[in-house]
């Protein structure tokens, strides 16, 4: 039996609710047929957003939204998006695919899409190949207050006040897509280019460095050091590739035991990411006044056959559901230093919560752990401790078969999540709790086979349950979780 020691006495540190955002970029059909279907569609849809994703993602309190990339912002010119849209530059989307990007959604349909959604913008700024300028100008564009140029030009494009806009990033990936940079140099461009990414108004700018890829310690340690003043956030990038390389990712869907195991070590890698960044964070801002923005991470396959290589189109299965678990568990843990994180992507790219085919629409096993955590969104996170076994059939490539993390939210709600992460066996489950009286309890469960995913056929073959199981007794919890399951459990004084 595993034994999770929860104190809810010991209030560890706030889970952020930007830990639950999202990533949205131009790279195949993550916004054009995907989020937006444009305002002549016979999808129903308000302003070319389709109704029945925002709705689904409303569903999700989904807290704050990053765009326009990814590779494609360091080559996003955001002049080419604001104004009519007949007369709007036409480009090529090098990155991905080489398709032509009309630039129909820009600034205006973004800061919409938020709007509809509920959630705050995050955009990411050119420092590749955009000048100061332009970056400078953007932000005047979307929320200077009062009579400039930017303002006036918004103003003619149809939106007279200005917009709220919180979090910007400065630059992508700028030691790869980005630009190519060395440390040193990128630390420097970003004290330059966020020198002019002003406050206007009572509008609050974020500054978000480029941060590391994965295990870049050195990049961290030196942007850190040399511009770390200057910034709010710096990210971080990881991605869960279960190939042995780049080329070979492996497939989405067809895949055994011994791959889905690795695909979970390699997931649970993000707690010595995240530990070993924040121990050279610490070095230079021990107050941890700067967040750590883990703003793109998620699963990384074989593009489903026959579509597009550079759409990066992928199922999500059961799989994807335990990484995403066991991911939130780690941030929620790391919560003190990791304060907002990305899925990569929102619709119909790597690691989708939603996929889309013409009018149909299906929520991934993935969106249902979203829905599961939700809870812990701004809640207090509270101690936990986990006794339990490994699962795996590689040695070296085991994981505890439990992850699980607990938070107590502003209606004095304890919701603990928990998944167990093996494939071959049931996981019973006892909570011994201090520090809470816990007089009621409820709970839901996603649970199904490691390959289990949904279909345009079949959209509801894998969904949330209701999980009776669950018994509390004399202040003691227990409950036996399938194998490849995730349950949350509220607790009530
Ligand atoms: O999410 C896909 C790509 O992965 C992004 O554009 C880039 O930032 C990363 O390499």
């Amino acid at each position: 039996m595993a034994v999770i020691h929860l104190n809810a006495a010991v209030r560890k540190s706030r889970i952020s609710k930007n830990i639950y955002g999202h990533f949205s970029e131009h790279l195949g059909r993550c916004i054009y047929n995907g989020l937006y279907v444009g305002e002549d569609s016979p999808i129903p849809n308000v302003s070319g957003m389709r109704t029945d994703l925002v709705e689904a993602l409303k569903r999700i309190r989904v807290p704050v939204l990053r765009w326009p990339g990814g590779c494609f912002a360091d080559e996003y010119h955001w002049l080419d998006g604001v104004g009519p849209k007949e007369s709007r530059k036409k480009m090529i989307n090098t990155h991905w695919g080489g398709v032509v990007e009309d630039n129909s959604f820009g600034t205006h349909e973004f800061l919409e899409f938020c709007r509809q959604v509920g959630c705050e913008p995050y955009i990411n700024g050119n420092v590749g190949s955009g000048t100061v300028r332009e970056m400078s100008e953007w932000m005047e564009y979307m929320t200077f207050d009062g009579v400039s140029p930017m303002a006036e030009l918004r103003a003619q494009n149809g939106h007279p006040a200005p917009w709220k806009v919180k979090y910007f990033g400065v630059g992508n990936e700028n030691w790869g897509c980005g630009g190519n940079m060395r440390p040193e140099f990128y630390a420097d461009q970003y004290r330059r280019y966020q020198t002019y990414v002003r406050n206007y108004g009572d509008n609050k700018v974020f500054r978000i460095a480029c941060g590391p890829n994965a295990d870049d310690y050195e990049w961290m340690d030196t942007v850190m050091k040399l511009a770390g003043p200057y910034m709010d956030g710096i990210s971080l990038h990881y991605y869960t590739v279960p190939g042995p390389d780049w080329q070979h990712k492996t497939s989405a869907t067809c895949f055994d035991r011994e791959i889905y195991y690795r695909t979970l070590f390699r997931a649970a890698r993000m707690e010595e990411l995240v530990t070993r960044h924040s121990e050279i964070m610490d070095r230079y801002d021990p107050q941890k006044r700067v967040a750590l923005v883990v703003d793109e991470w998620g699963t990384w396959y074989d593009v489903e056959p026959g579509t597009n290589p550079g759409f990066l189109y992928q199922q999500n299965t059961m799989r994807d559901a335990m990484v995403a678990a066991l991911t939130l568990n780690i941030l929620n843990e790391h919560s003190s230093r990791v304060r907002m994180a990305n899925i990569a992507q929102m619709v119909n790219v790597l690691q989708a919560v939603i996929l889309t085919e013409g009018e149909r629409m299906l929520l991934t096993p993935t969106y249902h752990i979203f829905d599961l955590y939700q809870h812990h969104q701004d809640a207090d996170l509270i101690d936990c401790h986990i006794d339990c076994g490994q699962a795996g059939v590689l040695d070296g490539e085991r994981v505890a078969e439990l992850s699980a993390s607990a938070s107590v939210d502003a209606d004095g709600l304890l919701h603990l999540t928990a998944a167990n992460l093996s494939a071959d066996g049931s996981c019973p489950v006892a909570v011994n709790l201090a520090g809470f009286a816990a007089k009621t309890v409820s709970a839901r469960i996603l649970a199904g086979e490691i390959g289990a995913h949904n279909t345009f056929e079949q959209p509801e073959a894998v969904k949330i349950a209701p999980f009776d199981g669950v018994s509390l007794e004399g202040g003691q919890v227990t409950f036996t979780l399938p194998p490849c399951s995730a349950a949350e459990i509220t607790l009530a004084e």
